[in-house]
Parts: structure tokens; C-alpha cells; sequence
């Protein structure tokens, strides 16, 4: 069975009525008649998940190939959740640069309060990351393609040095969103997702999930959102795993309409690259064509030279595409986002021309959305 079928008749969830999808139960109070059932291991209350909960942890496994899956309110409160679960006060945590910031910034503000140190490393130079390593490191934290520059690691190679001294390994999996790209599968040891992206797809709620295959990690995890309160909507958990079933087909179009706009975008002559692991001109593509399956709708572009004024005529003549936070839903986003930027003064995205803008190609047309660019590029050059 092919991944994309899989996705839809796994674990279907039907409802009480045969319903194709499963009822979504809104409580916090669970009636439980039994009193030794009270205080037993059971799901006894409403933060620990209902049916809909169930049935979007099996989803994710599923697609993730993983054993376990525990849902979180966010992808940030995932990746906070997976960290959090791993580390203690004393403990040193590796951090690729290029991870998403507020989870850089958790790193590195609340783990710090929690006496736990971070270091950043170059997400392409794992050579260097060997010495990095002290008698404290206890965890490597991945995300590839990076955010905002689209770096891709050599996660085997990571997770080799990783497990020859006795790291664990933990990849925020957001872009290959389990469909393009399986973490777990190449030896890493917990798989992070903000659901608020691809698996919603419609920018209408928000969730995360961290999935494992080790029993004793899935237990630190338990222990850990247990701890912190950590919980997901049922309405939220079903609109994400409404959104499972429809996945693999709406990245495809994500996928070939990026392509395009990304193709178009590259011959420009505002343009001075456009950073996506599919182009053969990336400098990782040889990695990512092994490791993945295949790319989705977010891209960056870096921009020649551009005056600030010139670059506001660009971003608000866009008719199409529009300016916001978040990707992954069926509508095209464009963001400047240097002011987003913070990377280790070695990172070569210092030397780049011009600004850096961050691409998600939705769902429209393609030739709508290139004619949307051009007038937007014709706005730029009439603006002084
Ligand atoms: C790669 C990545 N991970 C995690 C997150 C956080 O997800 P959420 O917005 O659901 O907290 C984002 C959000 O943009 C992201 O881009």
C-alpha cells in the first residue's frame, strides 16, 4: 500500500454511527463508575485526550513511522515538550543554527533559567560538531531544511556521532512533514511536527506532536506533558487529522507550484538566488535528494541589492500573495524576514546581496501567482 492510501485507511476512526470520521467530544470531566477506575492508569480526564486524541496519535505514527505519539497546543510547545523531556539542570544541549527561532530562543532564554547550556552549531559543517561535544552534551537538536536559509544537514552522519556518544537526537520534521521526509527512519530519536502547517493545511488552528519509537523517551515524554499541563483541543486535533487525509495529494500541488514560481523566481533579474534544497544549485541538494522524498511550497529568495522603499512598493503592491506569519495553509505568503534573521556571524547568509524573503506557494494557479509577482516586481521598479 502506497503511503498516501495508507494515511487514509489507517486507523479511520470511525464514530459511534460508522461515521467515515471520528466524533469529536468536548469535555474536560470524564464519568467514570467505577472507583477503582478513579485512580487507575487510565485516560481519566479531559487534558490526558479523547477519541479524536487517539486517532491522531495513531494518524501520526502512521505517517511518521513511529511507535509513539504524544500532541501538544502548538509546534513550539512540541518542540519545547521534546526538549524539555530530555534534559535536566547541568545538562548541555547542541542546537543547529538554523532551527526555528522561538525555538532557539527556548533554548536559549528557558532552558538557560532551567540550568541547562546550549551551544549553536553550523547545521552544514558537522565535522565541527564532534568538538563541540563536552562531558554535560546530552542532546542534538536538528531541523532540516533549516528555517529561513533552508540548510539541509547530513542527519546520518549526525546521528552516527550522536549515537556513538550516547547523544539523543531530536529533528523539529515540520517541512518534510512526514511525507517527504521520515526522521525516525534515518536514526533519529524523536520527530517533532507543528501541525499548525502542512497537516491543517487551511490556516484555521494550530497543533504539534513529538513522535519516537523508544518506549523509555515515549515515557520521559508522558512524564514531561504531564508535568507542564500540555494538552490539544479536540476540535483542533480533528481539523489536523482531517487535514492527514488530504496531505499527500495537496503537497504534490504545493510541490509542482513551487517549483514553478520558484523556476520563474530564479530567472529574474531582482533576484539573486532562491534557496531551495530541490534546485540543483543548492549547495545540500546532493543530501536532501538522498534523505527526502520530495519538497513542498516554502522557499526562501534572496534579493539583489534593493532600497527599503523599493522593497515596500514590492511586498505591498502583492495581490495574490500576502504578508503573515506561519505557511503550510492553501493561501500564498511572501515575508521579508531579515529582521527574523539570527544566525553565527560564519554563516555565509551574511554575505548574501540583498534581503531575504520567505516564499509559501499555496494552492492557487501557478501562472496567477507569477503574474501577481511580476506586477508586484514592476511596482518595485516604479517606486523611488
Ligand atoms: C519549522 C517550524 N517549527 C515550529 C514552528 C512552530 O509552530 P507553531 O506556530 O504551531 O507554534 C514553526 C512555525 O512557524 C516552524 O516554522
Amino acid at each position: 500500500m502506497k503511503d498516501s492510501t495508507h494515511i487514509i485507511h489507517t486507523k479511520a476512526g470511525r464514530g459511534p454511527r460508522n461515521t467515515v470520521n471520528p466524533a469529536v467530544e468536548r469535555g474536560s470531566t470524564l464519568l467514570i463508575s467505577n472507583r477503582q477506575d478513579l485512580y487507575g492508569d487510565g485516560k481519566v480526564y479531559g487534558r490526558m485526550g479523547l477519541t479524536v486524541h487517539r486517532e491522531l496519535e495513531a494518524a501520526m505514527c502512521a505517517l511518521e513511522n513511529a511507535k509513539h505519539t504524544r500532541l501538544a497546543a502548538n509546534g513550539l510547545q512540541a518542540c519545547a515538550l521534546a526538549i524539555g523531556a530530555v534534559l535536566k539542570a547541568g545538562d548541555h544541549i547542541l542546537i543547529a543554527d538554523s532551527i526555528y527561532g522561538p525555538t532557539r530562543r527556548f533554548c536559549t532564554r528557558r532552558l538557560a533559567a532551567m540550568g541547562v547550556k546550549s551551544t549553536r552549531f553550523s547545521p552544514t559543517h558537522s565535522a565541527d560538531l564532534e568538538g563541540l561535544i563536552t562531558s554535560e552534551t546530552k542532546v542534538i537538536l536538528l531541523e532540516s531544511p533549516g528555517s529561513l536559509t533552508f540548510d539541509i544537514c547530513d542527519t546520518p552522519a549526525i546521528v552516527e556521532l550522536a549515537q556513538r556518544h550516547g547523544l539523543i537526537t531530536l529533528m523539529d520534521n515540520t517541512w518534510g512533514a512526514g511525507v517527504y521526509h521520515r526522521p525516525l527512519d534515518l536514526g533519529v530519536d524523536i520527530s517533532i511536527q507543528a501541525l499548525t502547517k502542512y497537516a491543517v493545511g487551511h490556516a484555521d488552528a494550530m497543533g504539534g506532536a513529538v513522535m519516537t519509537n523508544s518506549d523509555k523517551l515515549a515515557t520521559k515524554i508522558a512524564a514531561c506533558s504531564e508535568d507542564w499541563g500540555i494538552s490539544l483541543g479536540p476540535d483542533d486535533a480533528y481539523t489536523a487529522l482531517r487535514g492527514l487525509r488530504t496531505l499527500h495529494t495537496r503537497l504534490k500541488q504545493h510541490e509542482a507550484t513551487g517549483y514553478r514560481v520558484a523556476n520563474w523566481l530564479s530567472e529574474r533579474p531582482e533576484v539573486a538566488s532562491v534557496l531551495h534544497p530541490g534546485f540543483e544549485s543548492h549547495p545540500e541538494h546532493a543530501l536532501w535528494k538522498r534523505d527526502f522524498s520530495g519538497a513542498n511550497g516554502l522557499f526562501g529568495v534572496i534579493l539583489n541589492k534593493v532600497s527599503e522603499t523599493k522593497l515596500d512598493a514590492f511586498l505591498e503592491a502583492m495581490k495574490l500573495f500576502a504578508m503573515g506569519f506561519s505557511w503550510g495553509g492553501y493561501e500564498s505568503l511572501l515575508i521579508p524576514c531579515c529582521d527574523q534573521l539570527n544566525r553565527m556571524k560564519t554563516d555565509p547568509i551574511h554575505n548574501r546581496p540583498g534581503p531575504i524573503l520567505r516564499v509559501h506557494v499555496g494552492l492557487e494557479d501557478a501562472d496567477d501567482l507569477i503574474t501577481d509577482l511580476e506586477q508586484a516586481f514592476a511596482a518595485m521598479a516604479a517606486a523611488d
